[in-house]
C-alpha cells in the first residue's frame, strides 16, 4: 500500500488535461455485453475500476484488447454469468453487468454488493425494474439470481433517482421486447454518455437528460465506436485544488456545462471561474467565503463533489452548512479534517464548517474515494506535511493524480507504507 507525502503552502499553477470520466468508462464496458460485435471505446481512463471491469468482464468470456487510453471488448465468447462476490465488494459498479446478461443471455448470477464506506447502498431499484420486465429475480448465498426467456418492455418509476439503476435498465431495456418507459430517471451526463454509446449500437432511445426515458427494444445490437466524457469530478477536484490553494489553474478537456453547479458555487465563495470552449480557468487571490452547500442528484451539486468542497470550506472565511441528501452516511473526511485542525460538526446529514486561517498538516487516512480527494487537498493548502494513507482509493479514480498535481507546481510524492 502506497501513501502521498504532501508538503502543502504551494499555490497550484498552469495547465492540467483532465481524463475520461470514470462512471461513464465503467457502464459503457458493461454495454459491450449487449453484442457479440466489437465495442471500442476511447478516452478510458487508466484506473484501479476499470482494470477491476476489466478482470469481471475478462472473467465472464469478454475479450479485452487495452491500448494507451482505449480498449476494444468482444464479447462473442461469453460462457459464464457471475460477478463473484471479490470483485463485487471492491468495485460495487461490478452490478452494471447485470441488466446486459439477462438482457442477451437470459439469465445473471451477481453478488448482492452490501453496505459500502458512503453507507448502505441497495440495488433494489435495479432488482424491482427487472422483474417488471419480467425477470425472475431469487437470492442465494448472496447472490442475486436473474433469469429470463425475454425481457418483456415495462413501465418502470423509480422511487429515487439511481444512477447506475437507470443504466442497468436502459440496457436491458435496449434488447428487449417492446418500450420501457423510466420515469425519475437519472439525468447524470455518464447516463447520457451510455445512451450516446447504445444509440451507436442500434438502440432506440429517447428523453434521455430528462427524467422520462423511452427504450423500444431491438432484436440485436451492433458493435461501435465511442469516445467517453471527461470526468467532471476530476475536473471539479482540480478547480478546488485551485481555489483552496490560491492559485490559478486552467484545466483542458472538460466539459464546463456539466459543472455549472460547481462553477456557480466557487463564484458565490468568491473563487473566479472563467469557461471555456472545453477548458475551465478557475483562480483564487485569497482565502473563499463560507456558502451553504446541498448535494442532489444532477444537474444538482454533486455528491462526488462534497467532500472536496468540504476541505474549501473548511478554510474560508466565515461559517457553511454542507448538507448531505443522496447518500447517509458521507461524513467519513470529516474526523481526518479534524485532525487537520478544521472546526466541522455534523449534526444528522449536515456539517457545520466554520473555516479556519490554515488547516496544519497530519497523517490521515480515509475509506472512500473522494474522501481521500479531499484529503490531499486539505493536504495542498496545510502549512507542513500531511500524509495520506491508503492511496489505492485515490488510485480507483483518479488517474495519475500525483503526476498532474506535480505539473501544477505541488509538492507531493507517492511513498510505499
Ligand atoms: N438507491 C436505492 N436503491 C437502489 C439504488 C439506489 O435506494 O436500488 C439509493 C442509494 O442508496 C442512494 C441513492 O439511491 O441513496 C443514489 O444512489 P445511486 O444508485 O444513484 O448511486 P450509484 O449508481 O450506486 C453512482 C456513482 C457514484 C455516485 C452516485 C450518485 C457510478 C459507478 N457510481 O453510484 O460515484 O456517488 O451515482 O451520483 O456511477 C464515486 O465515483 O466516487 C461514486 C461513489
Amino acid at each position: 500500500m502506497d501513501k502521498l507525502v504532501i508538503k502543502g503552502g504551494v499555490s497550484l499553477r498552469g495547465e492540467v488535461e483532465v481524463s475520461g470520466a470514470k462512471n461513464a468508462a465503467l457502464p459503457a464496458m458493461a454495454a459491450c455485453l449487449l453484442t457479440d460485435a466489437p465495442v471500442s471505446l476511447e478516452r478510458v481512463p487508466r484506473l484501479g475500476d476499470v482494470r477491476t471491469i476489466i478482470t469481471l468482464l475478462s472473467h465472464l468470456g469478454v475479450r479485452a484488447d487495452v491500448g494507451q487510453d482505449s480498449v476494444t471488448l468482444r464479447a462473442a465468447g461469453v460462457d459464464q454469468f457471475e460477478a463473484p462476490y471479490r470483485l463485487v465488494k471492491t468495485m460495487r459498479a461490478s452490478v452494471l453487468v447485470l441488466g446486459p446478461l439477462v438482457a442477451r443471455f437470459g439469465r445473471a448470477r451477481v453478488s448482492l454488493p452490501g453496505g459500502c464506506a458512503i453507507g448502505p447502498r441497495p440495488i433494489n431499484l435495479h432488482l424491482s425494474g427487472l422483474e417488471k420486465m419480467g425477470a425472475e429475480i431469487s437470492l442465494d448465498a448472496g447472490y442475486v439470481e436473474a433469469k429470463a426467456s425475454r425481457l418483456k418492455g415495462a413501465r418502470i418509476a423509480f422511487d429515487v433517482q439511481t444512477v447506475t439503476g437507470t443504466e442497468n435498465l436502459m440496457m436491458a431495456a435496449s434488447l428487449a421486447d417492446g418500450v420501457t418507459v423510466l420515469e425519475n430517471a437519472a439525468c447524470e451526463p455518464e447516463v447520457t454518455d451510455l445512451a450516446a454509446l447504445l444509440g451507436r449500437m442500434g438502440a432506440r432511445i429517447d428523453g434521455v437528460g430528462t427524467s422520462t426515458i423511452t427504450i423500444e427494444g431491438v432484436e440485436n445490437l451492433q458493435g461501435a465506436l465511442h469516445e467517453v466524457i471527461p470526468d467532471r469530478i476530476e475536473t471539479g477536484t482540480f478547480m478546488v485544488g485551485a481555489a483552496i490553494t490560491g492559485g490559478d489553474v486552467t484545466i483542458n478537456g472538460c466539459l464546463p456545462r456539466h459543472l455549472e453547479a460547481v462553477s456557480s458555487k466557487l463564484q458565490e465563495a468568491g473563487v473566479g471561474v472563467e469557461e471555456g470552449d472545453r477548458s475551465l480557468r478557475v483562480w483564487a487571490d485569497g482565502p473563499a467565503h463560507g456558502v451553504h452547500v446541498r448535494t442532489h442528484p444532477y444537474p444538482g451539486f454533486a455528491t462526488d463533489m462534497q467532500a472536496q468542497m468540504m476541505a474549501l470550506m473548511a478554510t474560508a472565511e466565515g461559517t457553511s452548512v454542507i448538507t448531505e441528501t443522496v447518500f447517509d452516511n458521507r461524513f467519513t473526511h470529516v474526523n481526518e479534517l479534524l485532525r487537520m485542525g478544521a472546526n466541522i460538526k455534523v449534526v444528522g446529514n449536515a456539517a457545520f464548517v466554520r473555516g479556519v486561517p490554515r488547516l496544519l498538516g497530519a497523517p490521515v487516512m480515509a475509506t472512500d474515494l473522494r474522501a481521500s480527494a479531499s484529503l490531499v487537498l486539505a493536504g495542498l493548502a496545510a502549512s507542513g506535511v500531511t500524509t495520506v494513507s491508503r492511496v489505492y482509493h485515490l488510485d480507483r479514480g483518479y488517474e495519475a493524480l500525483e503526476r498532474k498535481l506535480l505539473g501544477l507546481g505541488a509538492s507531493i510524492e507517492r511513498v510505499p507504507e
